[in-house]
């Protein structure tokens, strides 16, 4: 099993005054303009119930950009009809064929459709054009690529066998269905949570979040133009519970592949468990949830490196990152360095639309989110063991607008210490040097989260002594750089405790729960 070398999506600049610039933003003014009526796919087939909801870029609300269709009960039961119809002749379809279903699709993402999925993310999701380019097209990508050299990893994992006796191992997609729900922050994690099932053979439900449906409808015509056979993929949207409970409670239920929250990763534990002897085997159950995390440094540490790793790994994206850096412990003797550099950082960011390309910061997904944020920085305000020392202004008059906000704390469990916010707000904790090691357990029991992480530090010893105290904190590490911007192919992403099964997106972990092996004996 030889397939072509995956390569990481080179980033596109987009830099000011180039005709890439100019494309991008001409598809973006195009589709802002446009109304897209988006159905939702079964089979093949596109539904339209009428029964639909209006779609509003978060950064202009008033606004609208289109409407998508939701599916009822019975909708639901027949995408389970269509993805058990389709199944028998995909998990039969060879492996190359499926292996270039999704490497056409990587090479349609990176030139046809690059400009649309960069631009719907940026419509629906408020992304700015670099944060858009490193999710929707480069991480994608590499998720379509690199799951297809990893795929033949796995293939070419056979065991020993002996004169006489040829030993092999089939890895068989499951029997059923995979459900994949999808969450609004990355659109490529919304491409590969239904893709990499799909890739190993399996047939896919897919729900993708309400505010990411807008770039969900291009992944599809994606999947379309590459060559997806009907109803390998069926893309369903409406309500989530209702959803899930239909999906969940199907005997033909095999697998969950989710991003998203804690507690309702949790119910379909709950659920899942209610309906264990329906099933026609265990299913798989694949997550990533939520996080609090963290930046730790030492007083060896550089000032400059730490004050970049808060100011880029706390508010790029508003924060909503699931690996953004959200809580902060820093020592007393670097504090004045870094609070220059970082003020320095972040009141350069401006705010606004991300069609105006210097807006570093643009809106927080919606209308929830901005009230939960707005009255966690009103509380801050406050509060005597909280200071805020930059930001905590907030507007939703035309958008969902949080500015990046740095609370400092003198209670190392102060709530927002804690707590996920999910937004531009980072909560810092200034500490006496010499206490630098019993700050470490502070942190590691602050938060029942393992998501990201980052130390600082020049000492070794110092780094081999957090790295060791750490070794439960995060599923992903990081040694002297910011807890964010995970590579495919380089730092496979995941999280433990509370954040998830740690299954570890784009990476033969992953695939291998997308497989249900047969050995096979054969005596000659
Ligand atoms: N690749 C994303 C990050 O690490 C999830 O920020």
């Amino acid at each position: 099993y030889k397939v072509p070398k995956a390569v990481n999506e080179a980033v596109k600049s987009y830099a000011s005054g180039t005709q890439e610039r100019k494309d991008l933003l001409d598809t973006y003014k195009k589709m802002y303009n446009e109304q897209v009526d988006i159905p939702f796919y079964i089979g093949g087939k596109e539904y339209r119930t009428g029964k639909t909801i209006d779609i509003h870029p978060p950064h202009d609300h008033k606004h609208t950009v289109g409407k998508y269709h939701t599916a009822e009960k019975e909708h639901l039961e027949l995408a389970i009809t269509e993805a058990i119809k389709a199944r028998k002749k995909w998990a039969a379809t060879s492996w190359e064929h499926r292996a270039a279903i999704f490497l056409k699709a990587a090479e349609l993402l990176a030139g046809p459709f690059r400009n649309k999925m960069n631009a719907a993310t940026m419509i629906a999701q408020s992304k700015n054009v670099m944060q858009a380019e490193i999710d929707a097209a480069c991480e994608l990508i590499d998720f379509f690529r690199f799951n297809v050299e990893f795929m033949t990893e796995i293939y070419n994992n056979q065991p020993q066998s002996s004169p006489g006796i040829w030993n092999r191992m089939e890895y068989r997609p499951l029997e059923g269905f995979v459900y994949a729900i999808t969450p609004f922050n990355f659109t490529s994690i919304a491409g590969n949570l239904p893709a990499a099932p799909a890739l190993m053979g399996n047939v896919v439900i897919w729900k993708p979040a309400r505010s990411q449906v807008y770039s969900a409808n291009v992944i599809m015509e994606i999947f379309k133009a590459a060559g997806l056979p009907d109803g390998v993929i069926n893309m369903v949207t409406g309500n989530s519970s209702m959803i899930t409970d239909v999906i969940l409670n199907n005997a033909e239920f095999s697998g969950v592949h989710f991003t998203g929250s804690t507690p309702v990763f949790n119910s379909f534990w709950e659920t899942i468990g209610k309906n264990m002897n329906n099933y026609k085997s265990y299913p798989r159950i694949v997550g990533e949830t939520g996080g609090k995390d963290f930046i730790w440094a030492h007083p060896s540490a550089n000032a400059q490196e730490i004050a970049t790793a808060i100011s880029r790994g706390a508010f790029e994206y508003q924060g909503q990152k699931c690996s953004a850096a959200s809580r902060a412990y820093l020592p007393k003797s670097l504090w004045g360095a870094i609070k220059k550099a970082v003020l320095k950082d972040v009141n350069s960011f401006k705010m606004g639309s991300p069609e105006d390309t210097s807006n570093f910061i643009n809106a927080v997904i919606d209308d929830r989110a901005f009230t939960k944020l707005s009255g966690y920085i009103d509380q801050a305000k406050k509060d005597a063991d909280a200071e805020i020392i930059v930001g905590g202004g907030y507007d939703d008059s035309v958008g969902y607008f949080i500015e990046p906000t740095i609370i400092v704390t003198t209670n190392p469990q102060y709530k927002t210490m804690c707590t996920e916010l999910f937004g531009p707000i980072i909560t810092i904790f200034i500490y006496e040097d010499d206490q630098w090691e019993e700050i470490l357990d502070v942190l590691d029991n602050t938060s029942e989260y393992a998501l990201t992480g980052a130390i600082f530090s020049g000492d070794r010893y110092v780094i081999d002594i957090a790295t060791d105290k750490l070794e439960n904190a995060a599923g992903n590490f990081y040694i002297n750089d910011k807890p964010t911007g995970a590579v495919v192919g380089q730092q496979p992403f995941g999280g433990a405790r509370g954040s998830g099964t740690n299954d570890k997106a784009g990476s033969v972990w992953n695939l291998l729960r997308w497989v249900s092996n047969r050995t096979i004996k054969e005596t000659f």
